[in-house]
């Protein structure tokens, strides 16, 4: 049955969170924006240090600088990746074509997404294993609250690879990096099951190969 309903279940909202890559362009009022931003701003960070900042991205001319970009990026890695990759668990060759084809389609229409949410991060670059680790709480609370007002998105860090040019578009200043752009619109499509692998080839009990009894 389609499904584009808002929901406030968050079981319902975290089982049908597919990336939604086709967007309307049809604009997206200010006020469930404002309820995304505070959803993300809810999110935990560590030390409470909360130094998350958040664009919002409405300027044709300055998203159409950054899918320059995201498209460039699409031709030198992404399109190789998926022509010579098998498809992920849960997935099956005709659903990875349908991915990349969705994948390719977000590509191509990146800028005319009517509103984009950026997740930057104050205080330098960490390469180490908490690299992101006190944004992307916020980026996955703001998936899940566009999700609840049946708002589509996809989380993206493709531009990241051209982080420094991108970062300039958006006129970032010394120390803050961007993790992430939420393109968000009305979806084309219907909310629906995840394609992912059975749960207990990904879980194990007490040390690494044992099996987990419940998974
Ligand atoms: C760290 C990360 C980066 C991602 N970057 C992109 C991206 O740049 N472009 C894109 O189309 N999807 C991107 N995705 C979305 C993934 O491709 C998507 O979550 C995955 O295919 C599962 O999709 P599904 O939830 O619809 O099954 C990214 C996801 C994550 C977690």
């Amino acid at each position: 049955m389609p499904n584009q309903s808002p929901t406030d279940n968050i079981w319902e909202a975290m089982s049908t969170m597919r990336a939604m890559r086709r967007l309307k362009p049809d604009p997206v009022p200010d006020d469930l924006i404002q309820k995304i931003l505070q959803a993300g701003q809810w999110a935990p960070s560590g030390g409470n240090t909360q130094r998350w900042r958040f664009l919002v991205v409405r300027n044709p001319e300055v998203k159409k600088q950054v899918q320059a970009y995201y498209s460039r990026l699409y031709d030198e890695q992404v399109g190789p990746r998926y022509a010579s990759s098998a498809p992920p668990p849960g997935s099956d060759a005709a659903r990875y074509q349908r991915q990349n084809a969705a994948v390719k389609y977000l590509t191509d229409h990146y800028h005319e997404a009517p509103v984009w949410i950026v997740a930057c991060l104050e205080g330098g670059e960490n390469p180490g294993r908490t690299a992101g680790s006190s944004i992307y709480p916020a980026v996955e609370n703001m998936l899940l609250a566009t999700r609840a007002l049946g708002l589509g998105t996809t989380l993206t860090t493709r531009h990241t690879s051209y982080g420094k040019e991108v970062d300039a578009i958006f006129g970032l200043p010394p120390g803050v990096q961007s993790y992430a752009i939420l393109p968000i619109g009305w979806p084309m499509g219907n909310f629906g099951k995840l394609g992912r692998g059975p749960l207990r080839e990904v879980v194990y009990g007490d040390r690494w190969g044992q099996p987990y009894q419940g998974a």
